[in-house]
């Protein structure tokens, strides 16, 4: 194996251990938050657990490759401009959840190479999962393999919506799909479609370290991610933009666009 392939392989194992270390505290405090700061809006919010995540995640990455940038949701420790590799984590996925004592949050660790994500791990301290990929290699849960499914009607199958502020995907689709869900962490919702626990999904607003991870698992795993126009999602580290999202197992894409479009147009009633 070259030079290359060694980093992102010992990049996962560094990424695995990290998220594991920083689960064990998140689930020590989950269900016990008692004070929360606000940052740009009352919903935008960050505990003493997400500072804890994020110093056990960049520790371990800081020592173990000093020569990479690291740029996390909490903290930003940028080693040089040409840093060949660069570290996207957000160490809390779905703080709110987590704050109310809900558990459907996740750590995320992905390393991004030439702008495009390589490896990312998702880690679910609740139920002690771990969605890893590769890219070009493939997906796992806990070491297994994962896929997305194969259904090709809409009506049988079930969507995973993220924020949606005019409630165009959430209403629309309710009425065309089997079900939708709002669960409250990006990183999740797209392991999710990589495992197969949704036929797509739906964010509307994404900065880069809910999805670097998420996006390389859905990728692997098979997944079609785009824009709402249909055009390839293209990751970027820009975080002054809106990025909307639409991913499915590939089959739904087309009858999702299209649906998409008139909810867009057509407000459902
Ligand atoms: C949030 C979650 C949520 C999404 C928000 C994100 P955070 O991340 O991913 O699902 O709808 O846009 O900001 O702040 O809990 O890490
Ligand atoms: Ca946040
Ligand atoms: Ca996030
Ligand atoms: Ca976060």
């Amino acid at each position: 194996a070259d030079s290359e392939t060694d980093t992102v392989k010992h990049a996962l194992t560094v990424a695995t251990e990290a998220a594991r270390a920083a689960g064990e505290p998140l689930r020590e405090l989950h269900g016990q938050v008692e004070s929360v700061d606000v940052k740009s809006n009352k919903s935008d919010i960050v505990t003493e657990a997400d500072h804890q995540a994020d110093r056990i995640i960049t520790t371990a990455v800081g020592n173990e490759f000093p020569d990479h940038a690291i740029f996390s949701e909490e903290s930003t420790r940028q080693t040089g401009e040409d840093a060949d590799y660069l570290w996207v984590i957000d160490p809390l996925d779905g703080t709110g959840n987590f704050a109310h004592g809900n558990p459907n949050y996740s750590i995320s660790v992905a390393l991004i190479e030439d702008d495009e994500p390589v490896m990312g791990v998702v880690y679910v301290p609740e139920t002690d999962e771990l969605f890893t990929a590769i890219a070009g290699e493939g997906a796992w849960r806990d070491g297994d393999p994962i896929r997305t499914t194969d259904r090709e009607r809409l009506d049988e199958s079930m969507l995973i919506s993220g924020y949606d502020p005019d409630g165009i995907f959430l209403s629309h689709f309710y009425q065309e799909s089997r079900g939708v869900r709002r669960l409250g962490s990006a990183a999740l919702n797209l392991c999710y479609l990589a495992s197969g626990s949704a036929d797509a999904i739906w964010e509307h607003d994404t900065h880069p370290w809910d999805i670097a991870a998420g996006l390389i698992i859905a990728r692997a795993a098979g997944a079609t991610i785009t824009d709402e126009s249909g055009a390839p999602f293209e990751f970027t580290l820009e975080t002054d933009e809106r990025r909307a999202l639409l991913g499915s197992n590939g089959s739904l894409h087309p009858a999702l666009l299209e649906h998409l479009e008139d909810g867009l147009t057509t407000p459902a009633k």
